[in-house]
């Protein structure tokens, strides 16, 4: 039916509330967006600095600074596996059995070595099961332990000391020159995309299955 009266269809009252409340609208999903980019690029949503409850309070501020042992002693895959690893029992009593015996802290890797089995510590930096990680490729090109895991040495609790998101670890794999890596295998590549030249470190499949 067409329109006789030729008013409005909004009182002018009703078009100002109308425009305001637009304005507000649009104020807050620009502050949900900050308070989103926010929280995805700070620490606490990847709870760095947060440690876990371990069944023994090992303490690398003892063992790795006060008597200097190398991360190597006990992590002997980081030079060269994928994996880091955790040292076996064994390795803890070898110097806790007699000369350092703190019995009752020792009941859990003594129980486990009782089993057969090992120690299951608590991870802090564990990803998710769609990424894939390498250490020995970072030895190589001589990206230190400190790059990724801070100054584990002064930790008497150990925790996450990067946030290790996805935008954090292509940061590096960009240009990872910038960051006094030296690449040695497909950190040397580019590869052509559309007329652009992109690192081959920054491709999906180098971090996803
Ligand atoms: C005497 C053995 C020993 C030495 C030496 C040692 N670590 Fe560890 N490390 C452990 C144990 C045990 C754990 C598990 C308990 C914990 O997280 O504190 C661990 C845990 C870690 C973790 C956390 C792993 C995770 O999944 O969250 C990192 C990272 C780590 N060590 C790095 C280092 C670095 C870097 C050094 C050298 C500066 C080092 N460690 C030296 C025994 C050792
Ligand atoms: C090279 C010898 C050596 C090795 C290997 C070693 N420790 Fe120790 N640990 C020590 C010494 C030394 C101390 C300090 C004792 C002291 O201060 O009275 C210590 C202290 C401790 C303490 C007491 C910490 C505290 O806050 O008082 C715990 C718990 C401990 N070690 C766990 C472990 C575990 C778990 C492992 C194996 C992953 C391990 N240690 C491997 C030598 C060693
Ligand atoms: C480029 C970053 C990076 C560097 C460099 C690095 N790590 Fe890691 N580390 C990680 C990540 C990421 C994880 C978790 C891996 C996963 O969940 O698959 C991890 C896990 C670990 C773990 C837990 C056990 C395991 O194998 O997953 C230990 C222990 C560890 N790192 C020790 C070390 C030591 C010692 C060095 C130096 C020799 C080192 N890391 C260098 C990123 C790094
Ligand atoms: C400080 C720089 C740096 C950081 C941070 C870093 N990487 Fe790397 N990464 C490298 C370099 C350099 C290489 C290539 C080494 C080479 O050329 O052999 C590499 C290689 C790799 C490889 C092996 C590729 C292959 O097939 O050879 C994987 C997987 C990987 N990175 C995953 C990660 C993940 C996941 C993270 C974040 C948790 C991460 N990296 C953080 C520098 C870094
Ligand atoms: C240098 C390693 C690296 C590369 C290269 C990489 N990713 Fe990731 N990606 C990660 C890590 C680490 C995570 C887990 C942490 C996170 O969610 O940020 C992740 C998480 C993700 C997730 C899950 C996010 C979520 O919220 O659960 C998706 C989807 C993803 N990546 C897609 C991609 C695509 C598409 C590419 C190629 C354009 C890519 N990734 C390249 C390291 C990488």
């Amino acid at each position: 039916m067409p329109e006789e009266s030729g008013r409005p269809l909004f009182s002018p009252r009703a078009d100002a509330r109308l425009r305001r409340a637009m304005v507000v609208g649009a104020l807050l999903a620009a502050l949900l967006a900050a308070t989103a980019f926010a929280m995805a690029r700070s620490g606490s949503t990847w709870r760095v600095g947060e440690a876990a409850p371990q069944p023994i309070p090992f303490s690398h501020a003892i063992h790795a600074g006060g008597l200097g042992l190398d991360c190597g002693f006990c992590h002997a895959g980081a030079a060269r596996a994928a994996g880091a690893g955790m040292p076996p029992g064994e390795l803890c009593l070898g110097c806790h059995q007699q000369v350092w015996n703190v019995s009752a802290q020792f009941a859990p890797v003594r129980a486990a070595l009782q089993g057969g089995g090992s120690t299951t510590w608590s991870s802090v930096h564990r990803l998710p099961e769609h990424v894939r990680f390498h250490h020995g490729a970072h030895a190589a090109a001589g990206v230190g332990c400190t790059a990724c895991h801070g100054a584990v040495e002064e930790m008497p609790r150990t925790v996450r000391a990067e946030p290790l998101h996805m935008g954090w670890c292509l940061d590096c794999h960009r240009d990872p020159a910038a960051r006094g890596a030296q690449p040695v295998g497909l950190g040397r590549l580019a590869q052509q995309h559309g007329g652009a030249t992109l690192p081959a470190l920054a491709n999906c499949t180098v971090c996803h299955k």
